[in-house]
């Protein structure tokens, strides 16, 4: 959470404009992110682990509603007292609510009123942000500016699986075509780690999710990890000896997956006779064989590198490779909204933010000394440790100043629709 270690009315003073800046600008990125969707685009439902875009925008908004304007504006009048119901996602001590999976039914309200319901928010945080809220206000507000950012992500990912159901295969953003990629294709350098005691979490300077601390140390042995991640190249390798085909490369798990779901390639390929084509927020477009894989998921991730004779990392492995790099990369803010192969080696690891989240084998878990948030807010994180499995380093949908090397994204070992890719590492 939020810890500036603010000593003076001056620098609260500070925090307060730089916040209500953040919260204008956050705000805004997620209209922009919606402008391209039609009504139905944005109620559509197109899996029960997906929601529809109207859901994330309204869901958002009730966030700052729930979590900062009912407790702590007097007056604030609810803009519809049956929202709760409809936008709370998962927080059992906020109150009931419309089951996940029927998000998609919501045709009601329409999108305008969701607009209408987020111009309502807005209005009343910028009056409270001139209220001069107390510092503990202030927290909450920059937690909802990264939640509503996490959500920006997911709105997108969420609409590449609903386009990814239609047979026109329609684009999000216009389809641009792939630059011609002129670079020598070459096997990953691998950079080497020493091992010993290392420090991981966040030190609790700036914002970061709960989950993210307390920092603390860890052991690790002498390792090395690739320079970049692995491509659609190596991956179409992979399934041209017949990686799909042979248990002896899967977690039991991820087998029963691969026979249950006709897994044969990753999430939203296609053969065609010109070669593999898949789905992007551009349309459907043929495979850059360069490019990093995305939409595997962790049982895949698992069975390329048990297939390559390496491994996944580790997440404190990931973080100390990470923390002394700047976070810059292909993220949100490119525009791309695809990966990208990678820049030319030049000696350091590359692409470790942005492009695709990268499989860990780590399963989420608390850090020594963890201790969930008091109150509602307690619900965020801690109560998803269990069956998951950390990424890390953002991707090309992540937006910038919402990632850092500290930052623990989770999902199921099954799931394929985010962009998630992977880097390999070895024993040293
Ligand atoms: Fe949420």
């Amino acid at each position: 959470m939020l810890n500036r270690n603010i000593s003076s009315p001056a620098q609260l003073s500070e925090e307060r404009s730089m916040l209500a800046r953040r919260y204008g600008n956050v705000r805004a990125a997620s209209a922009v992110l919606a402008a391209p969707l039609s009504d139905a685009d944005a109620t559509v439902q197109s899996m029960p682990d997906a929601s529809p875009a109207k859901w994330h925008l309204a869901h958002t908004s009730w966030f700052f509603e729930a979590m900062v304007l009912a407790p702590n504006s007097p007056g604030y009048q609810l803009f519809d007292d049956r929202f709760g119901f409809l936008f709370n996602s998962y927080y059992e001590s906020v109150g009931a609510r419309q089951p996940r999976s029927l998000r998609g039914l919501l045709t009601r309200p329409a999108l305008g009123d969701i607009l209408r319901y987020r111009e309502h928010v807005d209005a009343a945080m910028a009056k409270l942000l001139k209220q001069e809220p107390s510092e503990e206000v202030l927290k909450i507000i920059e937690l909802g500016c990264h939640h509503e950012q996490q959500h920006q992500e997911l709105l997108l990912t969420d609409i590449l699986h609903l386009f990814a159901q239609n047979p026109l295969r329609p684009a999000y953003k216009e389809s641009v075509p792939l630059p011609v990629e002129s670079s020598e294709r070459t096997t990953p350098n691998y950079e080497s780690f020493p091992g010993g005691l290392a420090d991981m979490g966040h030190d609790g300077c700036g914002f970061a999710f709960d989950s993210e601390g307390p920092r603390h140390a860890v052991r690790i042995e002498p390792y090395r990890l690739a320079d970049r991640l692995v491509t659609n190249g190596e991956w179409v390798e992979f399934m041209s000896d017949g990686g799909y085909r042979n248990p002896l490369l899967w977690l039991s798990d991820g087998w029963a997956k691969v026979r249950e779901e006709g897994w044969t390639a990753p999430l939203y390929w296609e053969a065609r006779e010109s070669g593999f084509w898949t789905m992007t927020l551009r349309g459907a477009q043929p495979i850059d064989l360069d490019a990093p894989v995305t939409h595997v998921s962790y049982f895949e991730a698992d069975a390329f590198a048990t297939w390559s004779q390496r491994r996944l990392p580790t997440e404190a492995e990931w973080e100390v490779a990470a923390q002394s790099l700047p976070v810059t990369g292909n993220l949100l803010n490119s525009g791309r909204l695809r990966p990208k192969p990678a820049p030319a080696a030049t000696g350091g690891l590359r692409q470790m933010f942005g492009d695709v989240w990268e499989w860990t084998r780590s399963a989420f878990m608390p850090y020594p000394r963890f201790r969930p948030i008091p109150g509602a807010l307690g619900e965020y994180n801690g109560k998803f440790m269990s069956g998951q499995f950390v990424l890390r380093g953002g991707s090309c949908l992540t937006p910038e100043d919402h990632v850092r090397a500290t930052y623990r994204n989770f999902f199921a070992p099954h799931a394929r629709w985010q962009f998630s890719g992977l880097r390999l590492a070895e024993d040293a």
